[in-house]
């Protein structure tokens, strides 16, 4: 499958990333300015691209199933685009936060980043809430803020389409994508404590390298165990995870946002079930006893096509 235009779901997580999540105020003009906006999403990233070239800037945007219901009333809906419902294990749970914006933006500058979320406040401040923002950084050889390297086992450049891109079963949405969010905090003082070999068997890889445990050495909570899904004829399936970190030391806050992009949200909703509830073994995931979500967000991603005939 061929996108008709890149779709940036598919880029690299990026150096300076921002994560900008919107509510908008509930009234008729609201949602015209934010069709107007929409419509126009694909000129001002050409600007922004021409202005900044070379500095890997890219940006997307989506939108929550209350928000697509108001902007797009009697229109063909994403067949999986719900309200994100709390997932509650055991121990731990995803918790689910309201959003009916979303902007994901990347550049190798923060200001570059910046530049843009300056554009969308100026665009649609008098029509939107603030909800969340994170200013995320990718951290030293592209590690989560615990100190792993994160992406790994992310789908081959040659794969990525076919996971993360919409195609003929929902065709009126194709090159779409779904978005899946969760800020989460993670415990650093539980974690610094525990020595790097129980660390390592948390994630399921070494830390230093990121060379993968052998099955003998890992537990079967391990993260990169819990997380593995397959489909019905025992292929895995894959998400496009562009995670970074983000903190504020001083703080004592660190943190990672997850973000996975699927071609069918179902695919990311059973590895939440398994790291949360438990998988077919009954094992969940370890990581979670140093790691809470504070959000838990989905969004639709339209095509770039598809945004350009948003006031259609
Ligand atoms: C605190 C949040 C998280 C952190 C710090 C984190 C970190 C990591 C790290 C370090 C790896 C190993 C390297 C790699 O293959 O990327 C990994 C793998 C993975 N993670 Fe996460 N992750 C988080 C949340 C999630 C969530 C919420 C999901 C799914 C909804 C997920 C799905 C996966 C998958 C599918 C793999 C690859 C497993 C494999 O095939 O080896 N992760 N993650």
């Amino acid at each position: 499958m061929t996108a008709v235009r890149t779709s940036p779901v598919i880029a690299s997580p990026g150096k300076s990333v921002l994560f900008i999540t919107l509510g908008i105020t509930d009234k008729p003009e609201s949602y015209a300015k934010v069709i107007e906006f929409a419509t126009g999403f694909s000129a001002l990233l050409r600007s922004m691209q021409n202005r900044f070239y070379g500095e890997n800037f890219n940006a997307l945007m989506g939108i929550g199933s209350d928000a697509w219901d108001k902007l797009r009333p009697g229109k063909p809906k994403p067949k999986e685009l719900v309200s994100f419902k709390p997932i509650q294990g055991p121990k731990h749970t995803a918790v689910a936060t309201p959003g009916d914006l979303f902007f994901h933006i990347r550049a190798d500058r923060q200001d570059i980043c910046f530049e843009l979320a300056a554009m969308i406040n100026e665009l649609l401040g008098e029509v939107t809430y603030f909800i969340d923002e994170v200013n995320g950084f990718r951290y030293l050889d592209g590690r989560a803020i615990i100190g792993f390297v994160d992406g790994t086992e992310n789908p081959d450049e040659s794969d990525k389409n076919e996971f993360a891109l919409i195609g003929d079963e929902d065709p009126e949405f194709r090159y779409g994508s779904y978005a899946f969010t969760q800020k989460y905090l993670h415990n650093m003082q539980a974690w610094r404590k525990l020595p790097v070999e129980e660390q390592e068997k948390v994630i399921g890889r070494r830390r230093f390298n990121d060379i993968e445990l052998s099955d003998d050495e890992k537990p079967a909570t391990a993260h990169n165990n819990v997380s593995k899904v397959y489909d019905l004829d025992g292929n895995e399936m894959k998400i496009i995870r562009a995670n970074v970190a983000f903190s504020q030391a001083s703080k004592n806050e660190y943190g990672t946002f997850f973000i996975g992009y699927s071609r069918s949200f179902a695919v990311t909703h059973q590895m939440l079930k398994q790291m949360f509830s438990g998988n077919a073994e009954g094992h969940s995931d370890r990581l979670l006893d140093f790691s809470t979500p504070v959000t838990g967000t989905l969004f639709f991603i339209p095509s770039p096509e598809y945004l350009d005939e948003f006031d259609a």
